[in-house]
């Protein structure tokens, strides 16, 4: 398993059944994926594993053994800077809940899509919940930040 483009140790045997969401924040003190309702609904615990995006509380640890995660803590380093400033500059976080797990969905779009559509943010929030009613915000931040990461356009 490697977190945040770096190798960690293997879990131990007794950790596999784990919840992947357990496993980050009181095994590796990864606490910025959060947990919300534990049942896959509300899209807080949102992680990026091989690429996708993926609610950590339905994932076992045993099932990620050999998998490439990225949390929020590593969001920054793997290119979404912008992604996380333009956040900041469209004021689309409020109570903040939610906003990691929204981040790492937006991430994994954005690294699938150089310029992504309205349908295609809408489709990729699909599973977050925000109760603070920003999605607005949102949209207007992934656009942002795809700019940002690709000023020449789609697919520079
Ligand atoms: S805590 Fe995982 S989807 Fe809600
Ligand atoms: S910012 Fe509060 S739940 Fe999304």
């Amino acid at each position: 398993m490697r977190v945040n483009g770096a190798p960690v140790a293997t879990p131990v045997q007794a950790d596999h059944g784990l919840r992947l969401l357990d496993y980050l924040r009181e095994v590796l003190g990864l606490t910025g994926a959060k947990e919300g309702c534990g049942m896959g609904e509300c899209g807080s615990c949102t992680v990026i594993i091989d690429g996708r995006a993926m609610t950590s509380c339905l994932v076992l640890v045993g099932q990620v053994l050999e998998a490439e995660i990225l949390t929020v803590e590593g969001l920054a380093a793997a290119g979404h800077g912008p992604l996380q400033d333009a956040f900041v500059a469209r004021q689309a976080v409020q109570c903040g809940y939610c906003i990691p797990g929204v981040l790492n969905s937006c991430a994994a779009l954005l690294d699938r899509e150089s310029d992504p559509s309205d349908a295609q943010i809408c489709q990729a929030l699909d599973g977050n919940l925000c109760r603070c009613t920003a999605y607005n915000r949102f949209y207007d931040a992934v656009h942002d930040a795809a700019a940002a990461r690709h000023p020449n356009g789609a697919g520079a």
